[in-house]
């Protein structure tokens, strides 16, 4: 039976999902991105609706006769979309509302991880400036990590390395709310050393499926200098994470944390993000996710061996324990092309050139790409482009990535030179 998709979002993870649609699933007879960019447009429509716009969605769903809806970031989820389209009778692979929180409320997100013993940083939560303030200034020991509550496009957190950092974040975020109402209430916390991974599972609220870990490159600049970005490379397997570490993490965490929903009243279905720190003492949570990572996605779904309409219908269903998985044993590596700037301000409209030079060992995930009023393919974000590659190993991998990211061009091109070299550092494949 030809079937219908609908995918929500317009990022290289996005694009990745659309990627795995038509080359990793059969029978798919058409898919609608909404609202897309200009690389998805090969292989779906593009439709220019609103993602939070869930009255019109739901009424386009319904014209087009979607199977399955599935949606890509984190807004439309703690908006509340899955509900409105299991309301109206539509088929959606993601979290509801009230499970979304997990990732909108990084207060509640601790309360359920603290009732559940899922390991985490030791932290307190405050509603009053004052207090707050009184707080930080009776710590000894900084650096201390002040987090708003809510959806901040990942730059609520700051790391505040003495009093006067953490006074000062303390008043961005409670006086100044550059975050908005985010800044009624914040969690401090214990600052935790260590290095930092992603485990990335689907859920039908019973089974969990982890994919391969894999870890991000947050920081604009190599060696993880630099403000923090949506993320500038990914990579697949994380070594930091060996065999007995992913069983610890599905048991110790992944697994609590459904079953502790579970309890709360809550079936967990969808994605579940676990953004991890790997320390001395074992892994802890740094927060919970409710989406595919961007650009983790372009790295692990790579390596997804199955059907993947099946593995994500099979979560909405509650029937994932049926989906027989398989990883590619391939590694994977991702490069993300940014523009002069981002995360500050930056152009867009640049042309693209080079993309058609490319040959078939690497994917091009888009993110912020148009096509200009002459049809040609231009800049239209701060992340450009997503180039992965998959190779016996991280070197072979990363050594294909980086061959492509030379031949792309556009004005202002950006990209970090040390993409997956923690690594190759730790397997000693690293060569400088
Ligand atoms: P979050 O959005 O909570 O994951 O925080 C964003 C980034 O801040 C993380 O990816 C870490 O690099 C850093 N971070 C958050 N919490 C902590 C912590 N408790 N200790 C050290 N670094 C942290
Ligand atoms: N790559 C980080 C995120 O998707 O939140």
């Amino acid at each position: 039976m030809a079937r219908k998709v609908m995918v929500i979002g317009s990022g290289g993870r996005e694009h990745a999902i659309v990627w795995a649609l038509k080359n990793k699933s059969i029978d798919i007879d058409q898919i609608y991105v909404v609202p897309g960019n200009a690389g998805m447009a090969n292989d779906a429509i593009c439709v220019a609706l609103d993602p939070l716009n869930f009255r019109e969605l739901i009424s386009f769903a319904k014209e087009k006769q979607i199977d399955l809806t599935i949606v890509g970031p984190e807004r439309p989820l703690a908006e509340g979309i899955v509900d409105a389209f299991e309301e109206a009778g539509l088929a959606i692979f993601g979290p509801s509302k009230s499970a979304a929180r997990l990732e909108a409320s990084k207060v509640w997100s601790k309360e359920i991880m603290k009732k559940y013993n899922i390991p985490t940083a030791e932290s307190s939560v405050f509603f009053d400036y004052n207090e707050a303030l009184a707080f930080v200034r009776s710590l000894k020991d900084f650096p201390v990590v002040i987090k708003a509550d809510g959806l901040a496009a990942g730059k609520g957190v700051f790391i505040a390395g003495s009093l006067e950092e953490a006074e000062d974040a303390l008043d961005k975020i409670m006086r100044e709310k550059v975050f908005g109402a985010s800044g009624e209430r914040i969690v401090i916390e214990e600052y935790l050393e260590g290095e930092e991974a992603s485990v990335i599972a689907v859920t039908d609220g019973q089974y969990i499926l982890p994919f391969p870990s894999s870890q991000d490159h947050k920081a604009i600049y190599d060696g993880d200098k630099g403000p923090n970005t949506g993320g500038m490379g990914a990579y697949s397997s994380a070594p930091v994470i060996d065999y007995d570490l992913s069983k610890e993490i599905e048991t110790n965490i992944l697994r609590p944390l459904v079953e502790g929903l579970k309890n709360e009243g809550i079936v967990y279905k969808g994605v579940v993000y676990a953004g991890l720190m790997i320390t001395k003492d074992g892994p802890k949570v740094l927060e919970f996710n409710v989406r595919f990572g961007d650009p983790e996605a372009q790295v692990i779904i790579p390596r997804f061996k199955g059907d993947f309409y099946d593995l994500l219908y099979a979560s909405v269903e509650g029937k994932l324990n049926s989906q027989s998985v398989n990883w590619d044993s391939q590694q994977c590596v991702c490069v993300v092309l940014a523009s002069k700037g981002y995360p500050g301000a930056y152009e867009k409209g640049k042309p693209i050139t080079g993309l058609d030079s490319l040959d078939d060992e690497v994917l091009i995930f888009h993110a912020g790409t148009a096509l200009d009023n002459q049809g040609r393919l231009v800049t239209n974000g701060g992340r450009v482009l997503g180039i992965s590659a998959l190779g016996r190993d991280l070197l072979e991998a990363k050594t294909k990535a980086y061959r492509a990211v030379e031949k792309i061009d556009f004005d202002g091109k950006y990209f970090r030179t040390d993409i997956a070299d923690k690594g190759l550092r730790r397997l000693g494949l690293f060569s400088g």
